[in-house]
């Protein structure tokens, strides 16, 4: 299980995780996206089934592997499930009670045994429900653009991740940082540069680049394995490099 995580926007986390959702559940693996952001952009993605429940009342109810009952099927087709994102998330975005920020984890026992591939996608900022998913996931992945910001965003990110291993998830490891819509230029190459000098074992090969693909897909709501372009062929392929990089490193 993995939470993708930055506080800056626009990034491309839900991006990364619907790609690396695409790639895991095309390769046959039992794939659940849970969507803790407000704006609920990979609820749309991910086309799904009419459902009743989702992360809010999940979050809200707070029992014991009550997380399963919002799990609800995506238009994508069998085999990838999540639990939808929706905007009253966004009362959730600060700490009430003491163990606030353990409510995710409580909710999800048992509820995930059938899935191979798990993917929480967090709104762009450090809060409450980030907090909620690093609690919950063993391994963080911390999603960059190769910009100006990228170092200091990265180095948050990853000052996070310690600070919830020592609050409430004493297993919780960085899975890496994806550097994300590279494109060909001297500055993205010289930022690119500059996260792996200063995280030499923490950049994840490969960069994702920027192609339209990935917004063409999104649109569509469905996944880039099912769009027959190059630009698409290409990203499944570098998603699938991702996810094995990213399960090398975990192991
Ligand atoms: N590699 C890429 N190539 C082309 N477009 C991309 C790529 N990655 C992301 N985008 C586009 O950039 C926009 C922002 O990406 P995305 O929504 O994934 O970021 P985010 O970090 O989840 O944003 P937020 O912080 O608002 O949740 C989207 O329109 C998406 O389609
Ligand atoms: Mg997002």
């Amino acid at each position: 299980m993995l939470a993708a995580i930055s506080l800056k926007g626009g990034v491309g986390k839900t991006s990364v995780v619907l790609g690396l959702a695409a790639s895991a559940w095309a390769a046959g693996h039992r794939t659940l996206v849970i969507d803790l952001d407000p704006q609920a952009n990979a609820t749309a993605a991910l086309d799904p089934h009419p459902y009743e429940f989702t992360t809010n009342d999940v979050l809200a109810d707070g029992r014991q592997g009550i997380a399963a009952d919002a799990i609800v099927g995506s238009g994508w087709g069998p085999g990838i499930d999540l639990i939808a994102g929706e905007r009253a998330l966004e009362h959730r975005a600060h700490a009430e009670g003491a163990d606030s920020a353990l409510r995710l984890r409580t909710t999800l026992v048992g509820a995930l045994d059938r899935y191979h591939t798990i993917l929480i996608d967090c709104p762009p900022s450090l809060g409450e429900l980030t907090r909620n998913a690093l609690a919950a996931a063993p391994a963080a992945l911390i999603v960059t653009e190769p910009s100006y910001f990228a170092l200091q965003g990265a180095e948050q990110a990853l000052e996070a991740v310690d600070i919830a291993r020592a609050a409430t998830n004493l297993g919780l490891r960085p899975a890496g940082i994806v550097v994300n819509r590279v494109r060909h230029s001297a500055e993205h190459s010289y930022r690119l540069d500059e996260l792996r000098r200063a995280y030499p074992l923490l950049v994840l090969d490969p960069p994702i680049p920027d192609r339209t693909a990935m917004g063409a897909a999104q649109g569509a709501a469905v996944p880039i394995t099912a769009l027959r372009s190059k630009s698409a062929r290409d990203l499944v392929a570098l998603f699938t490099e991702l996810a094995d990089n990213i399960e090398e490193g975990l192991s």
